[in-house]
């Protein structure tokens, strides 16, 4: 799986984004080290602080099943690109710091980041 078409998969699950407060719908597709995929998106609620984030969900799924090694994370907006809010960067932070994360306006333009450069110091115990 390359970058573009995991970016594909996160553009695919992001109608599922259940966002009627914020209209702002997001998708991810998470890369496990062993070639498998999970998607996420963000599940939004009456009580705002319940919000869970697209990135988040896709992490959740796959460490339910057993996964905790990560390759890679794409995001899609529904304006394109997206960027990880620090709650969904230190999320990921605990399992994978070298992670891979791929955004971008579209599937021909892609920004690539690595998630310790975005999240300098992150914490684990
Ligand atoms: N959101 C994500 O799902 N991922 C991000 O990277 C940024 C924010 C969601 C949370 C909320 O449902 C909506 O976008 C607006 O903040």
């Amino acid at each position: 799986m390359n970058y573009k078409e995991l970016y594909r998969k996160a553009a695919e699950a992001m109608p599922n984004a259940y966002a009627p407060f914020s209209n702002f719908q997001v998708g991810a597709a998470l890369l496990t080290g062993t070639g498998e995929v999970f998607t996420g998106v963000n599940v939004e609620n009456s009580s705002f602080g319940a919000t869970i984030c697209a990135e988040r969900t896709a992490c959740v799924k796959a460490v339910s099943e057993g996964f905790r090694e990560f390759e890679a994370l794409a995001i899609v907006s529904c304006k394109g690109k997206g960027s990880p809010c620090g709650i969904c960067r230190q999320f990921l932070y605990e399992f994978s710091p070298e992670l891979v994360i791929i955004t971008g306006e579209d599937e021909n333009n892609l920004e690539v980041f690595i998630l310790k450069d975005l999240l300098p110091e992150g914490f684990r115990l």
